[in-house]
């Protein structure tokens, strides 16, 4: 008998797919409706740290160089106070296999797949992702499939999400293109249920296990060259794997009082759900539309359980607009003669900001970046922008109304973005939780967990809750 492929059968056989195209029971870890037990879980993938070197070093991924950024570290010199000016570092992602430290997340998963005999991988992804997953796949000698939601209801993509999509098919993938909406969902568990491929969610313990390599080599060079470890590392956030996994390779390096910053551009007001907003944006990753929404509940996501937490590890979360990034992305190009992609410019941002701040002899990171070229460049996006109704121009990016107008600085004085208060992502997480299970039926185990993934104690968690209920 042929299965029932309406919407709903197909959601209601969601754990069984899971389960079939992973290899992981996420029952074996889930210990109430709140607590789960995360380290085991990333534990039971069964790679050391030298395994994940090994695995990423035969496709191409990780070992990719660390630049001092002299010119812009000198002109942030120029507008900061005395004695002020880090030195800022970037971690040059772009030389990953297929362009972005998505490579990194990739290499596990095609691994994996590899070895308990998948005959090919499938991602929901509209992202670099996709393409990092086909390259990988490619090299593992797996087919691939990548569902990608590229259209609103107009038919229109958005440049940069085109661009990712036309790089899966130049790695080989075939390329399942959506318009903007739930089926997304829907048509991963029917494509996973079909083909019996592997599921290479962005979300599972295998994909944040690879990034970890990125905080440890981070970690090693910074060492090797300054001999000290680096003071603040600037992560841009979407949905928290990156900032989750760099974080815990810091760790495991012993950088416990590197702080560990997140940064996103501020899309407050847009929805990322709706058809109108959707082409109203000129940053497809690194904005709050994802950043905020994943920090405060990571559990939304295709997985039961997300191995990525950004609470967990953040010590600070900062804000920065469109045009900011825009200006720091052709800054980049002029200073330092390196043309690079949207999402790493993101925390480069954020960069100039902090080590403004920050003492002469600190050092401050930017975590990544990412290729560029056709619709990531930021011309392309600019021209959308003004098809779309956006208005353009130069100014002071206070200014910037998401989804209205994108103000590009004048002058590197006016980079500043806004801290955003982390303590009030923490309540909202907090929310969520009570949502799933009323704070009153909390168990200790409950709270360790909840203390843990938010960064606190367990008493500052039980304290704000009773705040909450007053
Ligand atoms: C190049 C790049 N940087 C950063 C991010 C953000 O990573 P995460 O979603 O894990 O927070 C993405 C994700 O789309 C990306 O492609």
């Amino acid at each position: 008998m042929s299965r029932d492929l309406s919407y709903a059968a197909v959601i209601a056989r969601k754990n069984e797919i899971m389960k079939a195209s992973l290899g992981i029971d996420f029952q074996d870890f889930i210990q109430s409706p709140i607590a789960f037990d995360y380290e085991r879980m990333m534990r039971e993938t069964g790679f050391s740290h030298d395994d994940l070197v090994r695995i990423q070093r035969e496709t191409k991924v990780g070992n990719t160089p660390l630049f001092e950024l002299t010119r812009l570290t000198e002109a942030v010199r120029k507008i900061a106070g005395p004695g002020k000016g880090a030195t800022i570092l970037v971690k040059d992602e772009a030389a990953n296999a297929s362009g972005s430290f998505k490579a990194r997340r990739a290499s596990i998963s095609a691994y994996q797949a590899m070895i308990k005999g998948y005959k090919g991988m499938i991602a929901a992804t509209s992202g670099n992702y996709g393409a990092a997953v086909a390259s990988q796949a490619a090299q593992r000698g797996l087919k691939c499939i990548i569902v990608q939601e590229v259209y609103d209801s107009r038919g229109v993509g958005q440049p940069e999400i085109v661009e990712k999509g036309r790089a899966c098919e130049a790695y080989g993938a075939e390329v399942l293109k959506l318009t903007v909406g739930p089926e997304l969902f829907y048509m991963l568990l029917r494509t996973l249920e079909e083909t019996g491929f592997f599921n290479a969610s962005l979300y599972t313990p295998f994909g944040i296990r690879g990034v970890e390599t990125l905080g440890t080599e981070i970690a090693e060079q910074v060492r090797g060259r300054y001999g000290k470890d680096p003071d603040a590392v600037i992560i841009t956030h979407a949905g928290g794997g990156n900032l989750t996994g760099t974080a815990r390779g810091l760790l495991q390096a012993g950088c416990n009082d590197t702080r560990v910053v997140a940064c996103s551009v501020d899309l407050s007001g847009l929805h990322m759900a709706s058809d109108i907003d959707f082409n109203r944006k000129s940053f497809t990753t690194g904005h709050t539309g994802f950043g905020v929404p994943f920090a405060t509940w990571p559990d939304r996501v295709d997985v039961p359980r997300n191995a990525a937490r950004s609470l967990r590890y953040m010590d600070e979360y900062h804000l920065v607009s469109q045009g900011e990034v825009f200006y720091m992305t052709e800054l980049l190009t002029k200073l330092e003669g390196l043309e690079r992609g949207p999402a790493g410019n993101i925390s480069l941002t954020a960069a100039v900001a902090l080590a403004r701040q920050m003492d002469r002899d600190q050092i401050v990171v930017v975590q990544e970046t990412e290729y560029t070229g056709a619709g990531k460049h930021h011309n392309s996006q600019l021209s959308f922008a003004r098809e779309n109704g956006i208005e353009v121009r130069r100014g002071d990016p206070k200014e910037n109304q998401p989804g209205k107008s994108i103000v590009i600085p004048e002058r590197l004085e006016q980079v500043w973005g806004r801290e955003q208060d982390i303590d009030k992502l923490r309540l909202s997480y907090l929310k969520n939780a009570a949502n799933i299970l009323p704070a009153a039926q909390w168990s200790e185990n409950d709270l360790a967990f909840l203390a843990a993934d938010v960064k606190k104690t367990p008493a500052w968690v039980q304290q704000h809750m009773a705040d909450l209920a007053k």
